[in-house]
């Protein structure tokens, strides 16, 4: 499909022409394709509903407003915690999930049209979420879809549920500290060129105001250009670091990131890069502030010949990377909440819940517990 005719299709389609720069978002009905789409007051109100989530997501109370509703969860890339938190925020509400993985098992491996596939599924269900290899197949695949669309990630192009939960993290991290987003200091490690989740966490900081971002890759895997003038432009500190000790000094955040091994033309030219940047607490202990929070959306390769961001970190109450992957769910709620219009009705229809709940604060030894 041709760009023009997605642009022109995407404008037709649900709710993304609603959604012009510069005004709030209306979530109802539109598809999430990009951070792009995102205000600051678009983020503080799903955010607020991401914090009424919370109950929910403890197992405190259930909640059954999305009783009846479908997601069709397509997910034609690996995935764990995306696809399955996906899953588990719209069963959090109540509502039912069908899912494919791997394009192999789908009419895509006959030669079906993203078009097809689009207008068959959406017959189905009511919103879906949908992750795929190439940059741009999610917007073409919403143009023809008839119900809401959330970009699950597409290639090496975005990520805006994975951004949205790392923004609400460094939020909720940094609440206690006085600090608020803007002011911010993070340090950007690894793979910027095709970390999709960097991508879109880099778009997204740009809204505050007085960032400064440390870029720290190896040469070669340098942030796309266009994401760091826009920064640049916006009057943010941007710096480019090619050491990873040069780069970690005097920064509240140090967001880790995997080389996308996936997406080099070989895994010879993935392997030049593996195991250069390995964040472990000798080095944090030694080039860190002592409350540098440490961030990664995970996966983190703990391969010997990896370690991006080692195992000895677990006991460092600042390694947040597992209250991270527990805020995906309340923002992945709140995201579905706010495009199918009951973020207001989530309360009416809740009950306290009547079986065994674990616990889910972790071992002491294993850091804060916030969710
Ligand atoms: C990221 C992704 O798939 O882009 N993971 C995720 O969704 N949690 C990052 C990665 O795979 O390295």
């Amino acid at each position: 499909m041709s760009l023009e005719r997605i642009i022109a299709a995407l404008m037709c389609s649900v709710g993304y022409n609603r959604t012009p720069k510069g005004s709030a978002l209306d979530f109802v009905g539109s598809h999430i394709l990009s951070v792009d789409q995102f205000e600051r007051s678009d983020i503080d109100r799903l955010f607020a509903v991401a914090d009424d989530m919370i109950p929910y997501a403890r197992r405190s109370r259930i909640t059954r407003v999305l009783r009846g509703a479908i997601l069709s969860n397509m997910f034609f890339e690996p995935s764990t915690r995306t696809r399955v938190s996906f899953g588990c925020a719209f069963n959090l509400l109540g509502g039912d999930v069908r899912e494919t993985t791997e394009v192999k098992w789908s009419a895509l491996a006959k030669g079906e049209s993203l078009y097809d596939t689009a207008r068959v599924l959406s017959g189905y269900s009511d919103v879906i979420v949908m992750r795929h290899p190439e940059e741009g197949s999610v917007a073409e695949f919403a143009a023809a879809s008839r119900v809401p669309v959330l970009n699950g990630g597409d290639g090496a192009n975005e990520h805006p549920s994975q951004a949205l939960l790392d923004l609400y993290t460094v939020r909720r991290e940094l609440g206690g500290r006085r600090r608020g987003m803007d002011g911010l200091r993070i340090a950007v490690i690894g793979d910027l060129r095709y970390g999709r989740a960097v991508h879109s966490l880099l778009k997204l900081l740009a809204l505050f105001d007085d960032i400064s971002i440390h870029l720290v890759s190896p040469p070669g895997l340098e942030a796309p250009a266009d994401i760091t003038a826009a920064l640049r432009r916006r009057g943010h500190t941007v710096e480019v670091f090619h050491r990873l000790e040069d780069g970690i000094h005097h920064v509240d955040i140090l967001y880790v990131t995997r080389t996308q091994e996936e997406r080099f033309e070989s895994q010879e030219e993935a392997d030049r890069y593996r195991g250069l940047f390995r964040v472990n607490q000798e080095i944090y202990t030694e080039h860190c502030e002592p409350n540098t929070v440490i961030m990664h959306p995970l996966p983190r390769d703990s391969r010997d010949e990896a370690q991006e961001l080692d195992d000895d970190l677990i006991a460092n109450p600042n390694l947040a990377i597992f209250r991270q992957t527990d805020n995906g769910v309340l923002v992945r709620m709140a995201l579905f909440a706010m495009v199918l219009d009951v973020a207001d009705e989530v309360h009416n229809h809740s009950s306290p819940v009547t079986w065994y709940t674990a616990k889910r604060t972790p071992p002491k030894s294993r850091g804060r517990e916030r969710l």
